[in-house]
């Protein structure tokens, strides 16, 4: 929204009064002094009219390190959520970009900004995303090929974007995937009827999880972590 329409409406005055307000110097935007409105604003930006107020509510982005047996939600009525696990103030602000499933570990991320976890989850931005797997059965050279073709999901009716697998061992490996579908990982490795045992995510983007965060611990991401994704 343009900022002098947001003064306008905040404070339900004329374009002219709003126009004013910024002659004398009245309208600081983050903290500085502009003299015109017509650049826009975001939710984020802290604005201040003649002393008061009007818009002050600051971005806030968390890695977790998501344990098992917990729900990727902001609430659930029977289970512990990921939002339980933090004491941060206004969390129930926050929404996920890009849950995992009830026993997957590993990089989950927290935002109150719906801009930027959107780019995110939304498949068209491709945002690569990294799990360590472990399997029932033995991976086989055969993944390799099927996952880097895409495999038909018949209940969305589309084939998935090339992935990456690199086998660790016979039992697990490293895949990386373009897109976040539903249950994604362990349909992937159900095509070859193999159950995944363990899921762990390792990193979305360039945010790579922080080994020093031990499995229930966050921390907020840093500056350059938050512009890799903006
Ligand atoms: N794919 C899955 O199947 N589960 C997850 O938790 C994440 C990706």
């Amino acid at each position: 929204m343009r900022l002098d329409r947001f003064i306008e409406s905040k404070l339900a005055v004329s374009a002219q009064s709003v126009r004013e307000l910024f002659l004398q110097r009245q309208v600081l935007l983050n903290g500085i002094a502009v003299s015109e409105g017509r650049g826009r604003i975001s939710e984020f930006c802290r604005v201040e009219v003649a002393g008061r107020i009007l818009q002050s509510r600051e971005a806030v982005y968390i890695m977790l390190h998501k344990p098992q047996g917990c729900v990727s939600a902001t609430k659930d009525a029977k289970n512990k959520t990921v939002i339980d696990l933090l004491d941060f103030p206004q969390k129930e602000n926050l929404h996920l970009a890009g849950r995992l499933d009830f026993n997957t570990t590993g990089l989950l991320l927290l935002t109150n900004d719906g801009k930027w976890s959107r780019k995110i989850t939304q498949p068209t931005h491709k945002i690569p995303k990294t799990y360590l797997v472990q399997t029932k059965e033995v991976i086989t050279e055969d993944y390799v090929r099927v996952f880097a073709e895409g495999i038909y999901f018949g209940f969305e009716d589309l084939t998935t974007l090339p992935a990456e697998l690199t086998i660790l061992s016979p039992y697990s490996a490293r895949l990386t995937i373009y897109e976040g579908r539903y249950h994604q990982v362990k349909r992937m490795f159900g095509f070859f009827n193999n159950e995944v045992v363990g899921l762990h995510r390792l990193s979305m983007g360039k945010i790579i999880l922080d080994t020093n965060l031990a499995a229930g611990e966050y921390r907020l991401l840093t500056a350059e972590e938050i512009d890799s994704i903006k």
